[in-house]
């Protein structure tokens, strides 16, 4: 990823909560002749390495969607292949980041009980290694930001409290997490498909042509020097700007 050769951009607390819609794999594999299955094999080996990278360069919460609600509409053959793709990350490579680095813990955003009984049960042992480091990984599996909010507002009826954005707040999958200053979207697709939509709401967007098993480490530079451009007001004014 170029990390060692030059110096890491480093961030600052503008930029601590990052998430990346990791899309693209299909067409990464098309433009090879190969079937779809073999860019989603691509797109999970440069998972670990990216987290890593964005670890470093001092990004605290990273939240990254593999398999959306609507994903299930896909041939069996493919949603199989995800599924244990996402198993074999996280037994071969996650387990064994949290046994080494006490810094990192993964949580798994979505119902859980729609996936596989082997891969839930994984997602459960791996949740349970570690808590509330320093550095978390958001893993939006069977997510849906509709979903999301449902889910939200059933936990707070259940728990008879009020119905407020504070309340939807602690209650949303991605808690505690900050909602994400940036969300960066590969695959070139202006679209929101379903992610984060109660945490993106002032979240910069940043869309990139580069199909997700090709992301690097210059597309992480790039989309951080683009944030770092932009003017956030959140309805607001900035200083300067009220006359
Ligand atoms: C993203 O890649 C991975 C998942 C949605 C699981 P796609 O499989 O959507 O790849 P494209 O968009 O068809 O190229
Ligand atoms: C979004 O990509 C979901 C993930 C990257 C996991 P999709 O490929 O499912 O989105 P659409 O269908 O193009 O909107
Ligand atoms: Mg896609």
């Amino acid at each position: 990823m170029g990390s060692k050769e030059k110096e890491l951009f480093k961030v600052d607390d503008r930029l601590r909560s990052v998430a990346i819609i990791m899309d693209g794999n299909g067409r990464w594999a098309k433009k090879r002749l190969m079937p779809r299955t073999f860019g989603h094999k691509a797109g999970a080996a440069i998972i670990e390495k990216t987290l890593m990278t964005l670890k470093e360069m001092g990004v605290h919460h990273v939240t990254l969607y593999a398999f959306s609600t609507e994903n299930w509409k896909r041939p069996k053959e493919e949603v199989d292949v995800i599924m244990n793709l996402v198993y074999k990350y996280l037994d071969e490579v996650v387990c064994d980041r949290i046994r080494k680095d006490p810094d990192f813990s993964m949580k798994f955003l979505g119902d859980k009980n729609a996936l596989p009984e082997k891969l839930r049960e994984k997602c459960i042992e791996v949740e349970n290694m570690a808590k509330d480091t320093p550095f978390v990984c958001n893993l939006a599996l069977n997510y849906g930001g509709r979903d999301d909010i449902v889910h939200a507002a059933n936990e707070l009826v259940r728990l008879g409290l009020p119905i407020t954005e504070e309340n939807i707040s602690k209650y949303i999958y991605t808690a505690p997490s900050p909602d994400p200053d940036l969300i960066i979207r590969t695959g070139g697709d202006f679209r929101v498909s379903n992610f984060l939509l109660w945490q993106g709401a002032y979240s910069e967007y940043v869309i990139l042509d580069t199909l997700w098993p090709d992301f690097s480490y210059e597309d992480i530079e790039k989309s951080f020097k683009e944030f770092y451009s932009r003017k956030r007001r959140f309805g607001g004014l900035n200083e300067g700007e009220e006359e």
